[in-house]
């Protein structure tokens, strides 16, 4: 008698276990963001060199799964492929071109021309015939070594002050204001068989949206080859300008060109600048307790508050789902991202889908459920 029960004890549990596995599964297995999202637009992510070379097994799963772009966050730009004048290290982008292979993913290149994150060597130019063979050898060698192994380069990143005149970066002052239309040239001739974009923070903006336009239109002009621009979206949860967003999204895909929001993140935290949300790097802040509140963990009204900020900006992205190609995500999880140290360095932030655990958010079920809502 009592082995009947025993062996029934045991059918039980397994019967339990096996429904439980198959909830848990299906509540995150099932689904992804790609999939959810699938003909509607590319979602993608930032990646950093630890996650190009798998070196962390549940990352390694979780990402392929969830999204179909990637980009690289800081591994091929010009400070770290392009280290001294006759030295590139490709190594680590010829890693990440292997793992968009392996996984189906779409590698966005970012960036070949940025004032920031630049090779000491190119700092220290002061003649204007230096840096033009700078920017010639950059973008030639790079853009013809991935062309057609990505799917498209972030040609130009962050051209513009945000009264949408020029940034008085080291290339305007010494290559003049057709930089930009100069390193289009050079990148669609070096890579006719990958898509080039325009890449800037706050151009959403009117002012700055204006300056992005008549770049976008001046390369156009002149003939040579723009495919997109990117909006890059690192916005606050409280505050963020879907207003905005929309005009811009209309205002770009009048000019004939993809729409992209390329580093997208909702920062929780307090804004210590008090200027506006921004990805100026120069803007830094001092450290105090009162603007990292969350230290321990997220509140859930919190929480609640940032999955809703989410849900409004894909309500607004589906209703423009003809003219956005890609959202990408500056970052898989809340521990690699960029806004634990910025504007302030050593918060503790939540400004992404997936926990520092790497474990969905609310945020990311409400966008699973609002695209299924779409469908
Ligand atoms: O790799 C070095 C490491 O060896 C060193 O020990 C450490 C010391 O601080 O620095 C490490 O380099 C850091 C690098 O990220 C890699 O982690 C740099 O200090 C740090 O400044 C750099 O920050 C990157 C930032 O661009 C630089 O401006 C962020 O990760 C990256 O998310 C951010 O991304 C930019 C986009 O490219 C353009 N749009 C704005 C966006 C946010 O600034």
């Amino acid at each position: 008698m009592k082995t009947k029960r025993f062996n029934l004890a045991i059918v039980i549990a397994i019967a339990v276990l096996f429904i439980f596995c198959t909830v848990t599964k299906n509540k995150v297995g099932n689904t992804s963001l790609q999939k959810a999202f699938q003909g509607k637009f590319l979602i993608g992510t930032a990646l950093n060199a630890s996650q190009i070379e798998e070196k962390e097994p549940y990352a390694s799963k979780l990402i392929p799964q969830q999204f179909n772009a990637a980009t690289p966050e800081n591994i091929m730009k010009a400070e770290i492929i392009h280290p001294a004048w006759d030295t590139y290290n490709f190594d680590l982008a010829d890693k990440l071109v292997a793992y968009g292979k392996k996984y189906g993913i779409k590698i966005n290149a970012h960036n070949l021309i940025w004032h920031s994150q630049l090779p000491p060597f190119v700092r220290r130019i002061t003649d204007a015939d230096s840096l033009k063979m700078y920017f010639e050898d950059h973008i030639t060698t790079v853009a013809s070594r991935y062309d057609g192994k990505v799917y498209s380069w972030d040609v130009v990143n962050e051209a513009l002050n945000e009264d949408g005149t020029l940034r008085n970066s080291i290339f305007l002052q010494k290559l003049g204001p057709d930089y930009i239309v100069e390193a289009f040239r050079l990148a669609a001739k070096a890579a006719p068989n990958t898509k080039l974009y325009y890449n800037d923070y706050n151009i959403e903006q009117p002012e700055k949206r204006a300056g992005a336009i008549e770049i976008i239109k001046k390369i156009k002009a002149a003939g040579v080859r723009i495919d997109g621009v990117g909006i890059q979206g690192h916005w606050h949860m409280n505050d963020v300008p879907l207003e905005k967003i929309e005009e811009s999204i209309k205002e770009f895909a009048a000019l004939g060109i993809e729409v992209m929001f390329t580093e997208l993140d909702l920062s929780v935290l307090p804004n210590p600048t008090g200027r506006p949300g921004s990805a100026d790097i120069s803007q830094t802040a001092a450290y105090n307790e009162k603007i990292n509140p969350y230290t321990k963990a997220l509140p859930d009204s919190v929480q609640k508050k940032l999955a809703q900020s989410y849900s409004d900006l894909f309500t607004l992205f589906l209703k423009y789902k003809k003219n956005i190609s890609r959202v990408t995500f500056w970052g898989v999880d809340d521990g690699q991202s960029w806004l634990n140290d910025f504007p302030v360095r050593g918060r503790t932030n939540y400004a992404l889908l997936f926990d520092r655990n790497l474990k969905p958010k609310e945020a990311y079920y409400k966008l699973i459920e609002l695209a299924k809502q779409k469908q």
